[in-house]
């Protein structure tokens, strides 16, 4: 910042002398500050009955801080020692931020007599070397919010901090170098309720050391070196964060007891099987991602498979493990679920077709696997909105697959190799009881598939997309993009008139488009991106498009009555790299200069000049720049003219001539 204001200044010494007074003070300030400090520093924000201190180098509280202060807030200064005295003799606080200072003394009993003080932020000083003096900060009397993270503390330093603090309900210990969680760590603090331990390193968690803890809810263990969890009985806990640890089993203890657990955040570990949950339990979240799960058997005992009870469950994250398979009767119970998460696993096959299963589930993920079928039974997966089978290299699956899907609005279907099957109504049948009669087409119907809106089938290396390919499918968004060569039947959007708005085609390499996009009357955002359109599609009637990509195409000219056609709806056009014609394209240059359209990408849009060797960009590109050439033209045509002119004299004088012969001709017979 202060080398940015000497810059400025640097530059302004270049300048006129109109700005000399200007320039002036600005000197100063970059004399004075490179020199260091002293900064010269607003004094505290007082707002209210709080006082704001923060980042004034400040080594203790302003002296004259106004009776009944309500916060203090000191942090990013230099306070070093924190006594009575730093704090200008004040015990009203409720609540202190001393974040980000150097504080390695506390006086002991500090705060034992600030019986307003709910919040107190000591997070990032040096309060490890005050634990090394082995004293007591003394009793906590009223605080309820203790902020002790960053502060290098290790093995049982934290003691020093909580032995007295009755009311305490809400602890961050983050970022320290803690090892273990000793049976008498909270001992002195047993109204806990929330206690974050992220990002330490510890190993080992003496038995009962929480059990006292009769309202702790949430704990926060992430980002440690904890291997296994055996016993596990919290009753009381909400939440459990275990993320990032290297646990191997999750065990809990085998007990009829209510569970109150909501969430369970166990990704980024070594579990090789589901964890075993207790069976009465509540559990609506659970995040098993990134582990190394082969199969959804329960940890260690192949024979409570089925025995998965997680009848609140609403949102399941299997992600990235190696799971091949998972079998139907896994979500039995999974009455709740809405968002199921197995993307990223090595799963060739999924179905889902007992009557009723997943009622609830809107989202599946499945993408990134290695789908070889994917089943769907008839009244299964009634709410199931949006289903992701990305990256499957998929090339076949039951044509009908997507018709049974009653809710189903968002498919993502890119990268796969799939055919569109050709729109044949009499071909579906709820369920083909001739089976044997019907061989089943290699494509994939993607008509009437009644809720649909957006679809995505980019990089499917479709080669053809037949007649009436989304017929009675009310397609909002189609994604075709990369599919380099497909050719699109001229009927292939036919029944999208109403709905389709939006429509990628980028990287197709398409030449010439057979169909005929004016028909679409919702669509507003068209990506012919990367193509080698040598035309722009007609638009013959008075167009809804509000945003058009053409960059790099083979653009020359811009037909004047289609530009005319898009010009009352469009807002935004991209147009860079095309080898676009100068003086053929003025209506263009109108457009843009106008304002009428805003051009993104106008620095890369360049038109090709007769009189210029380089490509001119079309913001310096004149009209009078094509007029020049124009004349010249005139003079060719008006030389021209006047050659054709006098051959034409010419010819009448030789025609009047022998006409004058003839007449003589006849007079003579
Ligand atoms: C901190 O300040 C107190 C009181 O001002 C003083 O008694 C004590 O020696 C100081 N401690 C350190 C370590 O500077
Ligand atoms: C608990 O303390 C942390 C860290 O100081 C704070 O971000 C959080 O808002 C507090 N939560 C409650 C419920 O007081
Ligand atoms: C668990 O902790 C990790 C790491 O801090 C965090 O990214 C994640 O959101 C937490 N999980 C939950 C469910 O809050
Ligand atoms: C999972 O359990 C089933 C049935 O109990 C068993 O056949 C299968 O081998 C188990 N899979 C693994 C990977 O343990
Ligand atoms: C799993 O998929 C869900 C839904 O698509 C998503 O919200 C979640 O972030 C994904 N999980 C990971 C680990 O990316
Ligand atoms: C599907 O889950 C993967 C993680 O496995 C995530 O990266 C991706 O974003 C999810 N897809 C969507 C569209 O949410
Ligand atoms: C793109 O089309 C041209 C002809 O228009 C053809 O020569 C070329 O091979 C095509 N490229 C791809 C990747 O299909």
């Amino acid at each position: 910042m202060l080398r940015r204001l000497c810059r400025v200044c640097h530059q302004l010494r270049v300048s006129t002398m109109v700005v000399l007074q200007l320039l002036v003070p600005l000197l100063v300030s970059c004399v004075v500050a490179s020199a260091g400090p002293p900064r010269h520093l607003p004094p505290c924000q007082v707002v209210q009955m709080d006082v704001l201190c923060s980042d004034r180098s400040l080594r203790s509280a302003p002296v004259d801080l106004p009776p009944g202060v309500h916060l203090l807030d000191l942090s990013r200064n230099q306070v070093q020692n924190l006594s009575r005295e730093t704090l200008a003799y004040h015990t009203g606080f409720y609540h202190l931020n001393l974040h980000a200072n150097k504080i390695h003394f506390i006086q002991p009993g500090l705060f034992k007599d600030m019986t307003e003080l709910k919040v107190l932020d000591l997070s990032k000083n040096h309060l490890n070397v005050f634990a090394l003096s082995k004293t007591s900060i003394g009793r906590l009397t009223a605080v309820e919010s203790l902020d002790l993270s960053g502060n290098g503390l290790y093995t049982d330093m934290s003691d020093y901090f909580l032995d007295d603090s009755p009311s305490l309900a809400n602890l961050s210990l983050n970022s320290n170098s803690i090892t273990k969680i000793a049976q008498n760590t909270f001992s002195g603090s047993l109204s806990l309720e929330k206690i974050s331990l992220h990002n330490n390193v510890i190993l080992e968690i003496e038995d009962g050391a929480f059990d006292s803890l009769r309202h702790l809810t949430d704990l926060d263990l992430s980002k440690n070196s904890i291997t296994c969890i055996t016993d596990f009985n919290l009753y009381n806990l909400k939440a459990l964060n275990l993320s990032m640890n290297s646990v191997e089993h999750f065990h809990s203890a085998s007990s009829d007891h209510l569970f109150n657990l909501l969430k369970l955040d166990l990704s980024e570990n070594k579990m090789l099987y589901f964890p075993f949950l207790p069976r009465t339990n509540m559990l609506q979240y659970l995040d098993i991602s990134r582990n190394h799960i082969q199969s959804v058997n329960v940890s260690g005992s192949p024979e409570k498979t089925a025995n998965v009870f997680l009848t609140q469950l609403q949102y399941l994250d299997m992600s990235f493990n190696r799971l091949k398979s998972i079998p139907e009767s896994f979500f039995c119970f999974m009455r709740s679920l809405e968002v199921l998460n197995i993307s990223n696993n090595c799963i060739g096959s999924f179905s889902i077709t007992a009557e009723g299963l997943l009622p609830t589930v809107k989202i599946i993920n499945l993408s990134f696997n290695s789908l070889q079928s994917l089943t769907f039974g008839e009244n299964t997966l009634q709410s199931l909105e949006t289903l992701f089978l990305q990256g499957n290299d998929i090339t076949t699956l039951n044509y009908h697959v997507f018709q049974k899907l009653p809710s189903i609005k968002y498919l993502q279907l890119q990268q796969n190799n799939l055919k569109i099957c050709d729109s044949e109504p009499n071909l579906y049948k709820p369920e083909p009881t001739d089976q044997n009669q019907l061989d089943p087409p290699d494509c994939v119907s993607l008509s009437s598939v009644r809720s649909l809106h957006f679809l995505y089938l980019s990089e499917n290396n479709l080669q053809y997309l037949p007649a009436n390919a989304f017929a009675n499918t009310p397609l909002r968004l189609l994604d075709l993009s990369l599919n380099p060569g497909l050719d699109m039947d001229k009927d292939s959007l036919c029944g999208l008139e109403h709905s389709l708005v939006h429509l990628l085609l980028r990287e197709n390499n398409i030449s010439s488009l057979h169909t005929d996009l004016s028909l679409l009357q919702s669509l507003k955002h068209v990506d012919l991106s990367t193509n080698q359109l040598t035309s722009l599609p007609v638009w013959n009637k008075e167009s809804s498009i509000e945003s058009l990509n053409l960059q790099h195409n083979n653009l020359v000219t811009l037909e004047s009555s289609t530009m005319v056609a898009l010009e009352h709806s469009l807002k935004t056009l991209y147009m860079g790299s095309n080898p676009l014609n100068c003086c053929s394209n003025l209506d263009f240059l109108n457009m843009v200069q106008r304002s009428a359209v805003v051009v993104p990408d106008i620095e890369t849009v360049t038109c090709v000049h007769e009189d210029f060797s380089e490509p001119v960009n079309i913001e310096k590109l004149t009209e009078g720049m094509c007029q020049a050439s124009g004349k010249t033209m005139y003079i060719v045509v008006g030389v021209l003219a006047l050659i054709v002119v006098m051959i034409a004299v010419a010819l009448l004088v030789q025609q009047s001539q022998s006409r004058k012969r003839k007449r003589i001709i006849r007079f003579r017979a």
